[in-house]
């Protein structure tokens, strides 16, 4: 076929060259939006008179029934048109002839590819949103569940401190919602339309931005047409907020794979959620979780590949842009399919009250409650982590667990302990206790999933 550029070309473009610069095998994908942004143009073009009325109305029938062939199957991509920009524009020409070259009018596919991925981009970012809520909401079903069961904490995958198992499930709704409201963050400052600043200035044909604005639903018409053309900053923050989630979901499954261990045995987890392993007959792996967190080194290399690609370009659009499609694509779809899986996987896995209860009472877990015992009692803190230390290394050398120990023992070591430390030596016991906003208190626990389950 012969290119629209073809004017100043003595030689057709060599078949190597159209396989090596085509982006219509990927950008395919904009084709409604594409669509959508062209049907916006031509009835701008008609309100300021670049076209008449009766023009408009048949290339917007045209637009549609090209849209309506793509959703049908009907259409065959080809190569040679190089991106879904100039294939549209190609259909819309073989349906209603020659009219079809008016519509690229005061436009550019700089200022078009531009508007495609932003309309993409927020269009699929609300639908992210609502998958990361219900996500969300599987979690906090499985909090209520467990609303009073207890389990160890961790840091440095160490016994901590006695939590409670809605407590860590909280922790990630509360990590999903940041996400949340990251995704409308970005959303918000992309919400500016790209259309009319052509290649790169703009054009002298007496176009109006804010027709085509309304028409597409976006906040306003970007202000600096250089920065238009050249500007990607949105996908990055895109795909910053994407490598967020996906860390999030490598945390909680990262916990789950150590956890569902026999070791641990803290969960169990559907059949249907596990494979098994093609020699070893007894295995039932958590290739799902491992697949999640492991997915995430995907997501987080669209990131990099695009700050990179990005920060060595000179003025405006360059081709090297184009390369940002694949990227973002992948993410977001890696993203999206792991919210979703991660969602049902959730339902199907399982707490195991009598572990969790067990492994509660190793690992002196009660020591920091114990330490705040001497402090009310008027020890200093320092004091009190020093005498809890020497009392933590009595138990050890006993092999008994804190609340084992006599009182006459703990009494030795200091005489601030009174016989009511029995209270702060059982980690059911400290739960009650805490009091402090946002802590692994029962109260607490209880004002959270209150708050969630209005919220969700
Ligand atoms: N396919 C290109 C992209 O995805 C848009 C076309 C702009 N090409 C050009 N030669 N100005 O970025």
């Amino acid at each position: 076929m012969t290119k629209p550029w073809a004017g100043r070309f003595a030689q057709a473009t060599t078949t190597s060259v159209e396989a090596f610069t085509e982006s219509i095998s990927y950008d395919s994908r904009l084709y409604a939006y594409d669509i959508q942004g062209s049907i916006a143009h031509a009835g701008m073009l008609g309100e300021v008179g670049l076209m008449t009325k009766a023009e408009v109305r048949k290339v917007i029938s045209g637009l549609k029934s090209v849209k309506k062939d793509f959703e049908n199957g009907k259409i065959e991509l080809d190569q040679s048109f190089e991106d879904i920009h100039m294939f549209v524009e190609h259909l819309l020409t073989e349906k209603i002839g020659s009219l079809g070259k008016k519509l690229h009018t005061a436009r550019s596919r700089n200022d078009q590819v531009a508007t495609d991925v932003r309309l993409w981009m927020k269009d699929v970012a609300r639908g992210l949103e609502d998958d990361l809520l219900k996500l969300q909401k599987s979690l906090l079903q499985k909090a209520k569940e467990y609303e009073t069961w207890i389990m160890p904490s961790f840091t440095h995958l160490q016994h901590a401190q006695p939590t409670g198992v809605a407590h860590y499930l909280l922790a990630f709704i509360e990590k999903f919602a940041r996400d949340i409201s990251r995704l409308q963050d970005c959303v918000k400052r992309m919400d500016e339309m790209p259309l009319g600043s052509c290649a790169l200035t703009g054009t002298i044909l007496p176009i109006d931005r804010s027709i085509t604005c309304k028409a597409l639903g976006f906040k306003r018409p970007t202000r600096n047409s250089l920065d238009t053309v050249s500007d990607r900053d949105f996908l990055i923050e895109f795909a910053a907020s994407l490598s967020l989630i996906a860390t999030h979901i490598s945390n909680f499954c990262e916990d789950m794979v150590i956890w569902c261990s026999a070791e641990y045995n803290y969960i169990s987890i559907d059949d249907g959620y596990c494979t098994g392993s093609s020699i070893m007959p007894q295995k039932k792996n958590p290739d799902v979780h491992e697949l999640l967190r492991g997915k995430t080194a995907r997501v987080h290399g669209a990131l990099y590949s695009l700050l990179t690609l990005m920060k060595g370009l000179p003025q405006a659009y360059n081709r090297d842009m184009q390369e940002d499609k694949e990227r973002i694509f992948d993410s977001f779809d890696t993203v999206s399919a792991s919210v979703n899986i991660l969602t049902e996987v959730v339902k199907h896995t399982h707490f195991n009250k009598q572990r969790l209860e067990d492994s509660c009472r190793k690992g002196f877990m009660e020591a920091t409650a114990l330490a705040e015992y001497l402090v009310l009692n008027g020890v200093y803190f320092r004091d009190a982590h020093h005498i809890v230390g020497t009392i933590v290394k009595l138990a050890e050398d006993q092999n008994c667990a804190l609340v084992d120990l006599e009182l006459s023992a703990m009494r030795n070591i200091s005489d601030a302990i009174k016989d009511d430390v029995y209270n702060v030596l059982t980690c059911e016991n400290i739960l009650g206790m805490i009091k402090s906003f946002g802590g692994t208190g029962k109260a607490s626990i209880k004002n959270n999933l209150k708050y969630w389950s209005r919220k969700l």
